[in-house]
């Protein structure tokens, strides 16, 4: 494990961004594992002029993203799906055929957390997963639980989760309560997993997660 400290968010964002153009650049038929939240903005921003300078091509890459919210589809403009579209795929030169995001409309979650999964194995894996952290540890939306939970499933998500996403919608109210995310299966599967933290905020439960026991109440601790 390699940790790379910076002194701002830019320069976080360069460097993940930094990271996934290598990636593309080595093998340019990758599996990108994506992630959503505040964090990964910066670094989408960069990929997307990257991809405008003629740096990066997406045109060969697969994408499948990490979660979705039960409930919302691809026209809400608070799901994943809506995110991943308008802050990447919509402005680079990808196959939007070949970016995947879980289907939170789905009327069986189990059997759509089943397909996922088979999905991404017959894709080859992840060559490289972007990951977020959430504040109580979370990892695409797997959180503290009593076990690490390994395959695509369906979550409860914690009142500390919904707090803080709530500044994305009109009210804490309007935060779906549960969502779709990929286990810890196909994240500890991937080849790579680059995990970007922002923030003071952030310090506590990266230092948990890192540097203490690898705990399932602590999901990140697992990597
Ligand atoms: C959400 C996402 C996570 C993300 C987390 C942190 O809960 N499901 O994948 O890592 O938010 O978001 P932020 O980067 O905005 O702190």
């Amino acid at each position: 494990m390699k940790y790379i400290v910076v002194n701002t968010y830019e320069e976080l964002s360069n460097k993940a961004a930094d990271l996934i153009a290598a990636q593309i650049l080595v093998k340019p038929h990758c599996v990108l594992g994506l992630a959503t939240g505040s964090s990964p903005v910066g670094t989408y921003k960069r990929l997307i002029a990257d991809n405008a300078a003629g740096k990066i091509d997406f045109s060969t890459v697969t994408s499948v993203n990490l979660d979705e919210y039960v409930g919302l589809d691809g026209s809400n403009d608070q799901s994943y799906r809506y995110f991943m579209n308008t802050n990447l795929f919509d402005h680079v030169n990808i196959d939007k055929a070949k970016t995947f995001v879980p289907n939170g409309c789905a009327a069986d979650l189990k059997a759509e957390g089943e397909a996922y999964d088979a999905m991404i194995r017959d894709l080859g894996g992840i060559d490289l997963q972007l990951l977020g952290i959430g504040l109580d540890g979370h990892i695409g939306f797997n959180e503290p639980d009593y076990y690490f939970t390994g395959p695509t499933h369906e979550v409860k998500l914690d009142e500390s989760t919904i707090r803080a996403n709530a500044r994305f919608f009109q009210s804490e109210d309007e935060v779906p309560k549960t969502a779709i995310t990929m286990g810890m299966q196909s994240i500890m599967q991937a080849k790579k997993v680059l995990l970007i933290a922002n923030g003071a905020a952030k310090k506590a439960i990266i230092e948990k997660a890192f540097f203490g026991p690898i705990d399932p109440q602590v999901p990140a601790s697992i990597l």
